[in-house]
């Protein structure tokens, strides 16, 4: 069943500043094969317009904001990231687009998969395919 979460992580605050982590399997729901992060996006471009058909995934804007676009074939929905202490978790199978980056964000993404260029659907229309099949 397929999923999308706002998580809220830990925030240790103190005088000298504020602290977060996520551990694999306690703050998300998998354990993390690869992380990676998108950074130095030029104004107005977009990232991802694609889906996994197993990676799962948590993303966090650890600086700036961008918004996460999750479609599941049928509806879409945007989740707006712009603090350090949540993050958006994605599960397997859901197409999804990244925008509106603002100057210096940075997207960190922890992946439940190894990179594989295999498991990414990137054509709409063969992911509406898709989607009709994993539906029934
Ligand atoms: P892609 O996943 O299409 O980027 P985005 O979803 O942010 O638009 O990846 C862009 C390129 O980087 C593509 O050629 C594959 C490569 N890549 C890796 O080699 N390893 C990785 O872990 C990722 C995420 C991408």
């Amino acid at each position: 069943m397929e999923q999308v979460k706002i998580m809220h992580l830990p925030k240790i605050e103190d005088q000298r500043g504020n602290l977060s982590f996520i551990e694999e399997e306690n703050h998300i729901p998998f354990k993390v094969k690869r992380t990676y992060w998108i950074y130095d996006v030029p104004g107005g471009q977009l990232r991802g317009g694609h889906a996994f058909k197993e990676q799962q995934e948590f993303i966090v804007a650890l600086s700036g904001s961008f918004d996460v676009v999750i479609d599941n074939g049928k509806t879409k929905q945007t989740f707006t990231l712009n603090r350090s202490y949540y993050g958006l978790y994605i599960s397997a199978g859901l197409w999804r687009q990244m925008q509106n980056f603002s100057t210096n964000s940075l997207a960190l993404i922890m992946s439940s998969t190894h990179y594989n260029e295999l498991d990414y659907i990137r054509d709409y229309q063969k992911y509406k395919k898709f989607r009709r099949e994993y539906d029934r």
